[in-house]
């Protein structure tokens, strides 16, 4: 990036603070409905309380403050790739958000999509990109290389539900049989199920409350949410879910 464009980019931060969920909400409604197929990707529920529209544009607002010092984001860069990883986010999937963000970016703000400010944003957009991308092989690296270990989605069954207090407590097993890393408290995995009617999968995060250490089998608790949409995966497992479905699933990763 050229001087002139670091400067563009860092005097458009006072005007995404001030836009910045706008300019997000309406980036994903663009994205979604160019691209349908990521609605399999992104946790509509979340996008419906308002949660992820925040988290990116909380992202990209401090990518923008710390644009000439990225190592300053390494914090952020460890807990957005780990969540990227479990979700098994790919490389190719960088274009279609640059793209709709770059668009967005100049519709929300009324900027013609060719001029310098965009093409400073998009110099930035590719910076980050590809810091994330290059730290996301890396861990699908690992992840493979592990006892057991995979990298992407992998198939589970349901081995038990046993009911609790505070929700139900699921326990699976990979459906191939063969052996799982083990995984320490704290540790989470994304689960994608099947959404009834819809046509549609949605990956959740669940995180494990004590060590799994069988090498065999991974236990996670699922509590019912009081408000949800449709898409809610919590509510989807615990109503349509039995012992001997089948789960996508993505390896462990640290919170
Ligand atoms: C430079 C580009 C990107 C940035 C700065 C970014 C940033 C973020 C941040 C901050 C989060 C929230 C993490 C959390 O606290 O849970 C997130 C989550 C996520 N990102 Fe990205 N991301 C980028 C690119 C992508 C791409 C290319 C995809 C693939 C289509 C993607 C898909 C997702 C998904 C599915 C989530 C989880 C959101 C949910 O469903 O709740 N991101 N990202």
């Amino acid at each position: 990036m050229t001087p002139q464009q670091i400067e563009l980019v860092k005097s458009t931060v006072p005007v995404l603070r001030e836009h910045g969920v706008t300019l997000t909400s309406y980036f994903y409604h663009r994205m979604l409905n160019n691209h349908p197929e990521l609605k399999n990707v992104f946790n509509l529920d979340h996008q419906t309380t308002g949660r992820q529209p925040r988290a990116l544009a909380a992202a990209v607002l401090a990518y923008a403050e710390f644009i000439e010092t990225p190592e300053k984001l390494a914090k952020a860069v460890e807990h957005i790739t780990n969540k990227h990883v479990s979700l098994n986010i790919q490389p190719e999937q960088y274009a279609i958000v640059g793209e709709n963000l770059l668009h967005s970016i100049s519709e929300v703000l009324n900027v013609p999509f060719e001029s310098d400010l965009i093409e400073a944003w998009k110099q930035a957009y590719l910076k980050l990109a590809d810091i994330l991308i290059g730290v996301e092989q890396q861990k699908y690296d690992q992840l493979a290389a592990q006892n057991g270990g995979w990298a992407g989605w992998r198939n589970f069954k349901i081995v038990s539900i046993e009911q609790q207090p505070e929700g139900k407590f699921f326990i699976i097993s990979a459906a191939d049989q063969q052996l799982i890393p083990v995984a320490k408290s704290g540790e989470y995995i994304s689960v994608k199920v099947h959404v009834p009617a819809k046509g549609i999968d949605q990956p959740q995060q669940f995180i494990f409350s004590s060590v799994q250490d069988t090498a065999q089998q991974y236990g996670f608790l699922v509590k019912s949410q009081p408000e949800h949409s449709e898409y809610d995966v919590a509510n989807i497992l615990l109503t349509h879910y039995r012992v001997g479905d089948e789960l996508a699933v993505s390896a462990p990763l640290k919170g």
